[in-house]
């Protein structure tokens, strides 16, 4: 089992390159699988969940390699449509190929994607929308059974709530239906509109991308192309919090600022300073963060992210101040806070609710990640603490991070993967 071994005490000082986006390379590697034509996929991140989603696509028949950042698609030709558990189970996220099946065959089963670190992974709402389009759907011992009798067709869909995933899933079911689509309270991540761009270059239409109103006009059938995934908005959130929590600055190369804006603007209220670039961000944290005086919630976008949530908690675990947290978005997304008590932080949790209050020091201690962003918090605490600080389970944090000890090595940390 490997674990990370940090060292803090160190100011970071450096530059690093944004890795591609996970949540934008994995919708749209599902929406690979409803191209007649190859893709090219440039700036794909080297992740394991990325990796688990090329085996599902070569599972369906297609032909997914990679070389570096770059990833191949060639189309299957056959009409198989079935995900074995174990790849389903594979990745959380395995959810969003039913509506990529959904787009090319009448008859698919595939198995629930079940619960996480973030608590249950309810898919309702996904489901609900594919009856709407016309897909029969029979969930029994985990399965999710789902036909067709003509042909998807095009509705008109309101979703309870702005779902990433339900939404991405809705467009790869709806480009290649019968006649229009209109998906209201769509979620508005910039991931949706990097997933949209990808199926228009394909062939696809679709408007209204990145506001709350969706319109998609089923084609007949998509072709390939080349594209490159946008950066990762919440990996760059990760490592200015680094840098704001340990001290020292950076620049941060193929940062998208507007994409983090809510992010960006409480980082400036704890006296971090932060300068756009051509193409990236260069940020400097000099004395004692500021603690937050508002409540910070995590909202859809463009809202506070709820994946830069544990993240910036911890650059606050030694501010001047308290700093309120809201969870809005999942259940149980503060597991990270046991491990930053372990350190030293003084965080109470109660219920939706985290009250951090800042502190003089952090101690370095071994612990275990809990999920992606919880993990890569404890690392940040970490750097932060005096001491040694070894983080297990760090299958969590590779599943959404490019080799961050490196990236955080290039950043000048004391950080190694053993
Ligand atoms: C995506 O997850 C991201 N994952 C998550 O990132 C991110 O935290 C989340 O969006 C919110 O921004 C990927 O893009 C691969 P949701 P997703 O559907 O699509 C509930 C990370 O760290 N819900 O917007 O699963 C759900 O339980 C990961 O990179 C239903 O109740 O998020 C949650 O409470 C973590 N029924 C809330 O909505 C449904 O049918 C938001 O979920 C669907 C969702």
């Amino acid at each position: 089992m490997q674990k990370l071994i940090v060292h803090g005490g160190t100011k970071l000082r450096g530059e690093i390159e944004l890795q591609g986006s996970k949540n934008s390379a994995l919708p749209i590697l599902a929406a690979a699988y409803l191209c007649s034509g190859k893709c090219v996929l440039h700036n794909c991140p080297k992740l394991t969940d990325i990796y688990a989603a090329s085996r599902i696509l070569n599972s369906l028949g297609c032909k997914c390699t990679f070389s570096g950042n770059t990833a191949e698609i060639i189309p299957s030709e056959s009409d198989y449509a079935f995900i074995s558990d174990e790849l389903m189970r594979e990745m959380r996220s395995s959810i969003i190929f039913l509506g990529a099946l959904l787009g090319r065959h009448k008859k698919c089963t595939v198995s629930y994607p079940g619960g996480c670190e973030l608590g249950p992974r309810p898919i309702d709402m996904h489901l609900a929308a594919f009856r709407k389009m016309g897909v029969e759907i029979s969930e029994n011992f985990g399965k999710v059974v789902c036909n067709v009798r003509k042909k998807v067709h095009g509705t008109k869909i309101s979703l309870a709530f702005p779902s990433v995933g339900a939404t991405e899933n809705i467009m790869l079911c709806a480009v290649l239906a019968e006649g229009e689509t209109i998906i209201n309270n769509a979620a508005r991540e910039p991931e949706i509109q990097d997933l949209a761009e990808f199926l228009r270059r394909c062939g696809a239409k679709i408007k209204g991308d990145g506001e709350s109103r969706i319109v998609i006009e089923g084609v007949e059938k998509l072709g390939g192309c080349e594209y490159s995934v946008m950066s990762d908005r919440i990996a760059c959130a990760t490592y200015l919090s680094a840098v704001a929590g340990a001290g020292g600055e950076a620049i941060i190369h193929k940062a998208c600022l507007n994409c983090i804006e809510p992010f960006i603007s409480l980082l400036d209220q704890t006296g971090c300073s932060i300068y756009t670039l051509d193409e990236g961000i260069y940020v400097r944290s000099g004395l004692r963060l500021k603690a937050i005086e508002s409540c910070i919630r995590t909202m859809p976008h463009p809202g506070f992210p709820t994946d830069a949530q544990a993240v910036f908690m911890a650059a606050l675990l030694k501010s001047d101040g308290t700093s309120v947290f809201e969870e809005n978005i999942f259940d149980c997304r503060y597991r990270h806070t046991d491990a930053m008590k372990k350190m030293g932080a003084d965080i109470k949790v109660i219920g939706k609710t985290a009250v951090v209050q800042g502190v003089d020091r952090l101690y370095g201690a071994n612990v275990e990640a809990t999920d992606l962003r919880g993990g890569a918090a404890m690392v940040i605490a970490g750097l932060m603490a005096e001491g040694t600080t070894e983080v297990s389970k760090i299958c969590y944090i590779d599943r959404g991070y490019e080799e961050i000890e490196v990236y955080l090595r290039k950043l000048g940390a004391d950080i190694r993967r053993e």
